[in-house]
């Protein structure tokens, strides 16, 4: 009996798995991860004081560091294009794209741009600039943490941080320009609306919308009341355009989502996630975390990723 109460306890405070094997270089913040069709190599880009490029043959690793995809900035003329943020990466027809945020801590004078590689390596990447989604102080959004898809003939980007939350816009050339009706995709009305990193995928019957929500940073001065740090969060919709909701059913525009991943152990504030379909262990989610043992500071955020497995058309990290 005492072993069974044991072995529960166990269960309930480990409810998720260690990140996988991650060696070599392993810090990571608002990781986007793609293989690399030629070599089936893995790039990981990152935010840190620009666009950091990392590279390994698994991704258990070893990483190693290559350097920044624009040394010298981005040619966009709004928000701070000396340090472009947040990352989203997609093969299309021989070329890599590259979609990324300009703009400051805190504030929504910011705007989205794309850059182009045919390799993914250093001293591979042609700026493009601006692809329309630009946002000031007057504006209910913020152009910031893009995350491009295709759904059906059209492509989508998402993108969005706090204010009223996530939104889409319809691409109008696909890859580099966009229209300018934005959609809601989610909203928190509570709290200060802190959710982020939208990061959608397909798959089976429905669209899946990941993001972040709580506080992403800030750790070493004040820690967030418990379960006020980042986490991640589900919602899907049969369409992708719009009608995401949770697990419960709440509209995501209404304050809904589901925890696919949490503060576990060592794990701190994961976050900042995509979606990787691994040859091997199918779809894995991937994010930066806080790890207790090592600091809590933004320039020690981890890389960890997670085999997801579906439990009832849900996501679920075992
Ligand atoms: C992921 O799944 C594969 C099997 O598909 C397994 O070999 C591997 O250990 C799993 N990794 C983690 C970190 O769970
Ligand atoms: C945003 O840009 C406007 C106009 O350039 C400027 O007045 C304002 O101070 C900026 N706000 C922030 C938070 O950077
Ligand atoms: C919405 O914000 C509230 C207040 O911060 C928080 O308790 C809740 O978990 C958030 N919900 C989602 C789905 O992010």
């Amino acid at each position: 009996m005492l072993s069974y109460i044991l072995l529960l306890c166990v269960a309930l405070v480990n409810a998720y798995s260690d990140p996988g094997t991650c060696s070599g270089s392993c810090w990571a913040h608002d990781p986007n991860v793609i293989q690399r069709k030629s070599d089936g190599s893995f790039f990981r880009f990152s935010t840190g004081g620009g666009i950091h490029i990392s590279s390994a043959s698994t991704i258990e690793g070893p990483w190693t560091d290559l350097g920044y995809a624009l040394p010298g900035g981005s040619i966009v003329t709004v928000g701070d294009a000396s340090n472009l943020w947040a990352p989203d990466v997609h093969y299309v027809d021989g070329t890599y794209y590259m979609y990324y945020a300009s703009s400051a801590l805190g504030s929504r004078n910011s705007t989205i741009g794309v850059a182009s590689s045919t390799t993914l390596e250093v001293g591979s990447w042609t700026d493009h600039g601006e692809i329309g989604v630009t946002s000031s102080t007057s504006d209910d959004y913020n152009a910031i943490d893009p995350n491009w898809i295709t759904i059906g003939d059209a492509s989508y980007l998402q993108f969005g941080s706090y204010w009223q939350g996530i939104f889409q816009v319809e691409m109008t050339d696909s890859l580099t320009s966009s229209g300018d009706s934005y959609t809601n995709l989610a909203y928190n009305a509570s709290g200060n609306h802190d959710i982020e990193a939208a990061f959608m995928f397909e798959y089976e019957d429905y669209y899946y919308l990941t993001y972040s929500s709580g506080t992403a940073q800030g750790y070493t001065t004040s820690l967030p009341a418990q379960g006020d740090e980042y986490r991640i969060v589900v919602c899907r919709s049969t369409t992708g355009t719009g009608d995401f909701v949770d697990q419960d059913g709440t509209a995501c525009t209404n304050s809904g989502g589901t925890t696919v991943l949490a503060s576990h152990d060592y794990v701190y504030g994961p976050g900042g996630q995509g979606i990787l379909d691994h040859p091997v262990y199918g779809l894995i989610v991937y994010y930066h975390y806080a790890d207790k043992d090592i600091g809590l500071a933004v320039d020690q955020y981890q890389f960890g990723w997670n085999n997801l497995t579906w439990t009832d058309g849900w996501p679920v990290v075992a």
